[in-house]
């Protein structure tokens, strides 16, 4: 029996556009590979995925995607070794997640061999793709949205997997300044805040412009209640060091279960760093930064990867982090990207070879 990814048909570009492409000097999921995974989903059944040059798409004006907005997605990254072989990071932890957020959004869940052998096949073919500069790896896009048609205001009965490639540099330039938001809310409880569902993004863009106009680069989120608890930030969970104790939020219906927040605390716990998963009140952090206890504060997600932050901006005052010579940031970070690139031992066999 042939598998799934024997049965992928491949349509390979004729012009590779790859010698256009800076390796060197790459920004974040702004250039993309020569081809990407399309896979149907109709009657009830996934088709045979294919593998095509990377371009448009043509869909109904009445897809239900444009209308309701039924779309999610995942982001990974594939990493190359000095010996050029590559690596996911807990890959199964997508899939697994991309199947959370479908059934919220009443999606059709992807069986785990499409997700891994389109995804595997699709990266085995775009090898050349993956960059071999520091701090660079080939950000992997899986995603699905309703291609079904019709104006009734109820799911598809058609969709869209796709997987595209971008290889991409750092997701923040220079200090990241954040705000902590009181006004407007990302998720709520019973909501959609722990899917990756693209309108969770939607509905950050207006609060985050407002933010971006005083200067800061991402706000982050506190419950919808009473703006009393941080939760996450926009694109990353977030991180407050409070003495010599890391503390993170405890995931919920409002915030998104991130691999890199879930492998910090492992490997925090690994290098005997005190974690505490807990709510964090707005006020604790701001107490603690007027009187020192506040050391670092970061972001951790897939894009981001470990982020410091500079700065938090709330209730119009800046508050400044410090500098810290060896700080749990820089010391985590270290300890994550040498798993993912292969340049230490991985205890927690998170490393999966493609
Ligand atoms: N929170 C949000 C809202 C995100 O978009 C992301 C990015 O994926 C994360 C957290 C971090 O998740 P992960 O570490 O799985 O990438
Ligand atoms: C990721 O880190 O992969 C994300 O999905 C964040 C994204 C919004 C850029």
């Amino acid at each position: 029996m042939e598998t799934l990814a024997q049965q992928i048909n491949i349509e390979k570009t004729k012009h590779s556009k790859i010698d256009q492409v800076d390796f060197d000097d790459l920004s974040f999921g702004s250039i993309f590979s020569d081809h990407m995974l399309v896979c149907d989903y109709k009657n009830g059944n996934w088709e045979t995925p294919k593998i095509m040059p990377y371009g448009p798409i043509s869909l109904d004006p009445s897809a239900k995607i444009f209308h309701y907005g039924q779309s999610i997605f995942e982001g990974m990254k594939a990493y190359k070794d000095a010996d050029e072989q590559v690596w996911l990071f807990r890959p199964h932890d997508n899939h697994r997640r991309f199947n959370i957020s479908a059934e919220r959004m009443a999606m059709p869940e992807i069986p785990q061999a499409y997700f891994m052998e389109g995804l595997e096949t699709l990266i085995g073919l775009e090898k050349a793709w993956i960059p071999s500069t520091d701090g660079s790896a080939l950000y992997i896009r899986p995603f699905m949205f309703a291609s079904g048609k019709g104006f009734h205001a109820s799911p598809a009965d058609a969709y869209k997997f796709l997987i595209c490639l971008a290889p991409s540099g750092a997701y923040f330039s220079g200090k990241v300044k954040v705000l902590i938001e009181e006004k407007y809310s990302r998720s709520a409880d019973g909501g959609t805040g722990f899917a990756k569902a693209g309108g969770n993004y939607a509905g950050q863009f207006y609060p985050t412009q407002l933010a971006a106009k005083k200067g800061y680069h991402q706000v982050i989120w506190t419950d919808d209640h009473k703006h009393e608890f941080i939760e996450e930030a926009g694109a990353m969970n977030i991180f407050v060091r409070l003495g010599d104790t890391l503390v993170t939020a405890p995931t919920s219906d409002r915030i998104l279960d991130g691999i890199t927040r879930k492998s910090i605390l492992q490997i925090s716990e690994r290098e005997n760093i005190k974690t505490e998963v807990r709510k964090i009140t707005v006020g604790e952090v701001v107490e603690a930064a007027q009187d020192g206890s506040l050391k670092e504060m970061f972001g951790a997600g897939t894009a981001a990867v470990i982020s410091p932050i500079a700065t938090f901006g709330y209730r119009g005052k800046d508050y400044d982090l410090p500098e810290l010579e060896n700080s749990y940031a820089s010391r985590l970070k270290k300890r994550i990207v040498d798993i993912q690139y292969n340049r230490a031992e991985d205890p927690f066999g998170w490393r999966y070879g493609i």
